[in-house]
């Protein structure tokens, strides 16, 4: 079985304290920071934007998976970059040129990730499946931390993973939102290679040890 990934979510960060907060993920079983940029327009909030990643960078060594919730992301692939992203993941209802964007992303030598809204259906990935690293399915709708898991996610998963087994592709499947130690088990039984959480981590009264917990529940 193929370790599950933890990719914890700087969003539910206490920003005070973010070099804290990003050497604890550093010295934490997670493999990755999950970066969530939002521009208040694709979602109806605004996270944080280039200083505080730029901030971020200069603490981590862990790969950066930057999640980008925002209209005409082709507009900062090169900035993403630029600031050491290693995973650029777009939405694919906030891309008109979905392929073109792709390709901008690894020509700049970052993974390519495309991520769905709950309401968006796996086939809509069929023709460029093999184009792409990785498939971000959101389990909430995206915009805010700590809102409660959609269930319908597991069948999405599935089906996902027999699309890239159909199409013969190599891409890793990762889930964001209302993950916790409850279904982490479920979530990677379904296909789920990566597991994003937010506040189930840095709410919790030991971060690190959550972030353990969940790897050993996910089967990492
Ligand atoms: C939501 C973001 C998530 C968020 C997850 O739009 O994409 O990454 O930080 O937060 P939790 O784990 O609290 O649902
Ligand atoms: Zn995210």
């Amino acid at each position: 079985m193929t370790k599950t990934k933890i990719a914890p979510s700087l969003l539910a960060a206490d920003f005070g304290n973010l070099q804290r907060d990003v050497e604890m993920v550093e010295s934490s079983v997670a493999d990755w920071h999950h970066i969530d940029v939002m521009d208040g327009v694709f979602v109806p909030n605004i996270s944080y934007g280039m200083p505080v990643i730029k901030a971020i960078k200069k603490h981590a060594t862990k790969p950066l998976d930057v999640h980008l919730m925002i209209i005409d992301p082709d507009r900062y692939i090169e900035t993403f970059a630029e600031l050491g992203a290693s995973i650029l993941t777009v939405h694919y209802e906030a891309c008109t040129h979905l392929h073109r964007t792709i390709q901008a992303i690894k020509s700049k030598g970052m993974k390519a990730g495309v991520s769905l809204n709950p309401h968006t259906n796996i086939n809509l990935l069929e023709d460029i499946i093999n184009d792409i690293d990785l498939v971000l399915i959101m389990s909430v709708n995206p915009g805010f931390g700590g809102q409660s898991f959609i269930e319908n996610t597991y069948g999405k998963i599935k089906a996902l993973k027999e699309l890239i087994d159909r199409k013969n592709a190599s891409v890793l499947i990762e889930i964001d939102g209302g993950v916790s130690t409850e279904n982490a088990k479920k979530l990677t039984d379904a296909g789920a290679d990566v597991l994003v959480a937010g506040s189930f981590v840095f709410k919790s009264k030991n971060p690190k040890q959550t972030i353990l917990d969940l790897k050993l529940v996910a089967g990492g």
